[in-house]
C-alpha cells in the first residue's frame, strides 16, 4: 500500500475518541418562525443551557415560512453531521402531512428524534379591549360576530392555525384567518389591537398577560396550568370538546452519527434536569412532566401518532385555505 493510503487506511480506522470529538464548532438550531414565538422562546431557553454541556454554543436561527415547513424542510435538507437541529413542534412534526399535499419531508422518516423540550399548552387569548368578560362570553360574541373578526395564526399547518381551526369548527366560527411568520409577531399586533384573537402555546403569552397586555380567555386543558391559575379551563367554560395540547422537541436530520444524537439528547436531558433551566420554563407555562417523550424512542412514537392524530382531525375542520396578510 502506498504510504499516503495507508496513512488515509489508519485515520479511517481510527475510533472515534482517537478523532477530534464532537462538537468542535457551534451547533446550529433552525427555528422554523420568526422570533419571540413560543418555538423560539423554548429554543433559546434549552439551548441555553444545551450549549454549556456540549462546550459549544447552539445558535438559534429563524428561517420561518410556510407555517414552519419552509425551515423544517431546511433541516431535513441539512448535512447530518449533528451541526445543524432544530426544534419542531407539534404542526412541523405533527399536522404539515395533513395540510401540506407537496410536503418536501417526513417527520419521521426524514429525522433523528433527539427529545421533546417541552409540552406547550394552548390558550385562547384576545385582545385587551375584546368585548366579553369570561370564556362563555367570548364563545357567544365569536359565533355571533365571527365573519367581523380577526383571529390571527402562524401559518397554515402551525400549532395556533391547527388549533384555532379545531376551535372555530367547533363553535362554527369563520372569522378572517390572518397569517403571520410566527406567533411572536402575530402577538405584537393582538398587544395593539390589530387582529382579535389567537390560540396560541402558553410559552410566550404568560408575560403579556400577567402585564395585562391581552386577555386570556380559558386553557385548553383538563385542569388550569400552574403558571396562570386565574385562567379557568375551557371545560369550567362550557367547552369541555376543546382540549387540546401542543409540544416542542428537537429533531437532527436523518443519518446524523449515533455519537453526536447520544451527546444532543444527553445534553437535552440534562437541560430538563437542571433547575434554573426548569424554573425558566415552567413559570412559562410549559409541562416538563412528558419525560418519556424526553427519549429519542418516545418521541419518535409521539410524532407517529401526531401524525395519525392530525390527519384526522383535520379532515374534519375548516379548510386550509391561505387567509388574508397581517393588518398594516
Ligand atoms: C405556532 O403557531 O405554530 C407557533 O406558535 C409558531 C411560533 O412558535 O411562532
Amino acid at each position: 500500500m502506498r504510504p499516503s493510503l495507508f496513512v488515509l487506511a489508519v485515520v479511517l480506522a481510527l475510533p472515534l475518541q482517537g478523532r477530534a470529538a464532537y462538537p468542535e464548532r457551534p451547533i446550529t438550531l433552525i427555528v422554523p418562525f420568526a422570533a419571540g414565538g413560543p418555538t423560539d422562546v423554548v429554543a433559546r431557553i434549552v439551548g441555553e443551557n444545551m450549549g454549556k454541556t456540549l462546550g459549544q454554543q447552539i445558535v438559534v436561527e429563524n428561517v420561518a415560512g410556510a407555517g414552519g415547513t419552509t425551515g423544517t424542510t431546511r433541516a431535513a435538507q441539512a448535512t447530518p453531521d449533528g451541526y445543524t437541529i432544530i426544534m419542531g413542534h407539534m404542526g412541523t412534526h405533527g399536522a404539515a402531512p395533513a395540510v401540506y399535499a407537496d410536503l418536501k419531508y417526513d417527520p419521521a422518516k426524514s429525522f433523528e428524534p433527539i427529545g421533546m423540550a417541552a409540552g406547550t399548552p394552548i390558550l385562547v387569548v384576545a385582545k385587551k379591549s375584546f368585548p366579553a368578560k369570561d370564556f362563555k362570553e367570548f364563545v357567544s360574541y365569536v359565533k355571533a360576530n365571527s365573519e367581523k373578526l380577526n383571529e390571527a395564526h402562524a401559518g397554515v399547518g402551525s400549532v395556533s392555525f391547527t388549533t384555532c381551526a379545531f376551535f372555530n369548527s367547533l363553535i362554527g366560527a369563520k372569522p378572517t384567518r390572518v397569517v403571520y411568520r410566527g406567533t411572536g409577531p402575530a402577538l405584537n399586533d393582538l398587544v395593539a389591537g390589530q387582529v382579535d384573537y389567537m390560540c396560541d402555546q402558553i410559552v410566550n403569552l404568560v408575560p403579556q398577560i400577567q402585564a395585562g397586555s391581552i386577555r386570556a380567555y380559558a386553557v385548553a386543558l383538563p385542569q388550569r396550568s400552574p403558571a396562570l391559575p386565574d385562567v379557568p379551563t375551557t371545560k369550567e367554560g362550557g367547552l369541555a370538546e376543546f382540549q387540546v395540547s401542543a409540544w416542542n422537541a428537537l429533531f437532527a436530520p436523518k443519518g446524523t452519527p449515533p455519537e453526536a444524537l447520544k451527546k444532543l439528547t444527553g445534553a437535552l436531558q440534562k437541560a430538563l434536569a437542571d433547575e434554573g433551566t426548569r424554573k425558566r420554563l415552567l413559570d412559562l407555562g410549559a409541562d416538563l412532566s412528558d419525560t418519556k417523550a424526553q427519549t429519542p424512542e418516545g418521541l419518535a412514537k409521539l410524532v407517529d401518532s401526531e401524525v395519525a392524530r392530525w390527519n384526522k382531525v383535520l379532515k374534519t375542520v375548516a379548510s386550509s385555505k391561505e387567509p388574508a396578510q397581517p393588518p398594516k
